[in-house]
């Protein structure tokens, strides 16, 4: 069949979608039709509503993209983070990360992820103000916590009590309003340590500790979490570390967790609901739940000795080495050098973890090993935060509680600018449908099968008792 030159796909001219260029384009031959398209490219990309021109016939839906997971998808424009995962740059609005934890504070970042410019003094003053002075929650969410067994994972607790600050404030559905904005901002960074030390604090049957206004926003988590009489001193050095870690895991663009974040809130759901949302992404054990497992993999390891053995069962696929790999970095994850350096200085204060001797030497190995190097597994941000948590003396099942407080702010920023960008709609991805189509419902007695329920997805359990 001849070639001939089809539809040029529509460029975009109206001041909202990337800037044009003229002879970007890409030329796409269909083998089934013989006919050719040219796909207008910005900006690295192409629009893959464009290829929804290519069809058969025209009762042909036409041609989409697949791509499980968005490993070569981009989801939106972004301006707040960028990562160049080969060469191990992170940067928050421009400014790289090194910088931000040299000279800057926690509730700083916050402002520049969520305003796009780092504040002059009486902006960052005013911030920091309403953000000390909104660190209470309503005493019902202490009743809240309080219906969960003592033995309940904090970070399933934290989840529950986000999403239901969504009751506490109403009005924060109205996502277009800036002071509804501002607030659920504020109230998020403010009572996210509360309510993290709250969910401590009932896992350990004590008393809850209120926030302290007096302390700054790091000094009064750990007051939260430590405090048994009216004499805790919060430790400058610990609370300094706290901060930068604070820093470090602000924003990391369209990771699972923020992608969470913005596919729910682009139902245009209140803030607190589309937070909880991420919350749960970032509880599983490949995401923020990794800093947990890299210290209970650390603890099995046991010994120095008992790596080998250890990095043999990685190699085998018999489990994986918890802390190393990202989906961008393919270098050294930048966050995870910065941890390190601070490591030293943190069990200066505290006293040393033989577990740190293992990590050290598990990372000497594994960076020695061609598994690792050929498939560029380097450290990422959850390889050594946790030694830093456990000096703290912050428990396991609090590490992705830990990383859930800053990563509230970053959460925030992707919220606001997926609000204000007009490209974007109600996040509703394709499918390929390998489904059957055609058949008839069958009555219960002409099926026919095993009496018991069997294959995916169903693995019965014994009949014991599990619990109501
Ligand atoms: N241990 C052993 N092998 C690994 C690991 C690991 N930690 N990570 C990746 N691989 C192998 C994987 O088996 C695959 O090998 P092959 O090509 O032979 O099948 C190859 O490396 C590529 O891995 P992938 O699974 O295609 O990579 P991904 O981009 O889908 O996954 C990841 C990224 C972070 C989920 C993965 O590296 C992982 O599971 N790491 C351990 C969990 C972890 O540390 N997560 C924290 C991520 S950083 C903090 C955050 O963003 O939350």
């Amino acid at each position: 069949m001849a070639t001939q030159q089809k539809t040029k796909a529509k460029a975009k001219t109206d001041g909202k979608g990337p800037a044009k260029k003229g002879g970007d384009t890409l030329s796409v031959t269909d083998n089934r039709t013989g006919e050719s398209y040219e796909v207008e490219i910005t900006e690295g990309t192409i629009r893959t509503m464009d290829l929804r021109q290519i069809k058969v016939d025209d009762d042909d839906f036409g041609l989409m993209g697949y791509d499980p997971a968005f490993t070569n998808t981009a989801s939106c424009r972004s301006a707040i983070t960028f990562i160049d995962g080969e060469a191990g740059i992170l940067e928050h609005r421009g400014i790289p990360i090194e910088q931000l934890c040299e000279h800057s504070t926690y509730l700083e970042v916050a402002y520049l992820l969520i305003f796009g410019e780092l504040p002059t003094q009486p902006q960052l003053d005013r911030w920091v103000y309403d953000v000390t002075h909104h660190t209470f929650v309503h005493e019902d969410i202490k009743k809240l916590n309080e219906a969960f067994r003592h033995d309940a994972h904090p970070m399933g607790m934290l989840l529950s009590s986000v999403g239901a600050l969504s009751t506490f404030y109403p009005t924060a559905k109205e996502t277009g309003d800036p002071e509804e904005r501002y607030m659920a901002a504020i109230r998020l960074i403010a009572k996210m340590p509360t309510l993290a030390a709250f969910a401590y604090r009932h896992s350990m049957g004590f008393p809850y500790v209120y926030p302290d206004n007096e302390l700054n926003y790091s000094e009064d988590f750990l007051s939260m979490l430590f405090k048994m009489e009216n004499t805790f001193e919060p430790d400058p050095r610990l609370a300094k570390a706290l901060d930068i870690l604070f820093i470090l895991h602000a924003d990391h663009e369209q990771n699972c967790s923020t992608n969470a974040v913005r596919a729910v809130g682009s139902s245009d759901v209140d803030p607190y609901s589309a937070v909880a949302a991420g919350v749960a992404a970032l509880y599983g054990p490949l995401h923020g739940g990794a800093n947990e497992a890299v210290l209970r993999m650390l603890r099995r390891i046991e010994s120095k000795e008992n790596i080998p053995d250890f990095l043999e069962g990685v190699k085998n696929r018999e489990e994986k080495l918890m802390g190393f790999g990202h989906r961008v970095y393919k270098n050294y994850d930048p966050r995870a050098r910065i941890i390190k350096k601070h490591v030293d200085e943190v069990l200066e204060a505290t006293g040393e973890n033989p577990l740190l001797d293992i990590a050290t030497e598990l990372e000497k190995r594994a960076l020695d090993d061609e598994f690792f190097t050929e498939r560029k597994l380097y450290p990422n941000v959850d390889f050594y935060s946790g030694l830093i948590y456990e000096a703290l003396r912050i428990p396991t099942d609090m590490f992705t509680v830990i990383f859930a407080i800053p990563r509230t702010s970053g959460w925030i920023a992707q919220w606001m600018e997926m609000h204000d960008d007009d490209e974007q709609k109600i996040a509703r991805p394709r499918q390929v449908y390998t489904g059957k189509r055609d058949e008839d419902y069958t009555a219960i007695e002409k099926r026919e099968g095993p009496e018991k329920i069997t294959g995916p997805p169903a693995k019965r359990p014994k009949l014991i008792r599990r619990g109501a």
